[in-house]
């Protein structure tokens, strides 16, 4: 039997990270960000010098890195080839390009195969788009955050240096736009998911309700 998946779905920003890892931590989970493996693939393709504007080029060549996700939400951890890239991903290269490799089909197929491997027996908190729609629609418990789209730049642009609210609500919807319109496993949420908008939430409230909804889902079994 596979024990707890708990699948975090939801729009850049909505808090997803956050929530995840705390949620994996107060009840001694694993935790997968799905996005840091998109965001590794893209790092690799950029180094490599394959035109981005080439689906057919990407998914000749998605193959060929070596994607390795740690899953301590502590310390969260991923390599490509040996390199950990967990800086780098962050940058806004890679930021730029991620949505238009997230959407080549083959890179998508690679990448939820390798998710559903690490995911395996369960006991792991898993944050992304397609989470509770394609990669583990069985998910115990399937969470869909939003957020204004005010408050979601608000929060991205707290954490990078140097941007402005303005600027990172241009850049939050144009990948967003992406990332729900393309064809296939576009963000959208799962039957069955439950929709809580963290706009007027603290992180510690928004952590609080998800394990209630844990702990809900859980003892009705
Ligand atoms: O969550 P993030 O910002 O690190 O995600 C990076 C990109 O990867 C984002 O543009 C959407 C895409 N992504 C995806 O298509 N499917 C996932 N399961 C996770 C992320």
């Amino acid at each position: 039997m596979t024990g707890l998946v708990v699948a975090m779905d939801g729009p850049s920003g909505s808090g997803k990270s956050s929530v995840s890892r705390g949620v994996a931590r107060a009840l001694g989970l694993r935790y997968l960000d799905t996005g840091a493996m998109y965001r590794a693939m893209t790092w690799w393709m950029l180094r490599q010098g394959v035109d981005l504007a080439d689906p057919a080029a990407i998914a000749a060549r998605c193959g060929e890195p070596g994607i390795v996700s740690g899953t301590d939400p502590d310390a969260p951890a991923i390599h490509v080839d040996g390199v950990d890239v967990a800086g780098p991903i962050r940058e806004a290269e890679v930021t730029g390009g991620v949505s238009v490799v997230a959407a080549v089909p083959e890179v998508r197929a690679l990448l939820v195969a390798l998710q559903r491997e690490i995911i395996g027996t369960g006991d792991i908190v898993v944050e992304g788009r397609d989470i509770g729609t394609v990669v583990w629609p069985d998910a115990t418990v399937k969470i869909y955050l939003t957020a204004s789209a005010e408050a979601r730049a608000r929060r991205r642009s707290a954490e990078l240096a140097g941007s402005t609210v303005e600027a990172q609500q241009q850049a939050m919807a144009r990948r967003d736009t992406l990332d729900s319109t393309r064809k296939t496993d576009p963000l959208s949420m799962a039957d069955g998911a439950v929709e809580l908008d963290t706009t007027a939430l603290n992180l510690e409230e928004v952590i609080a309700e998800v394990l209630r909804l844990v702990a809900e889902r859980t003892e009705a079994d």
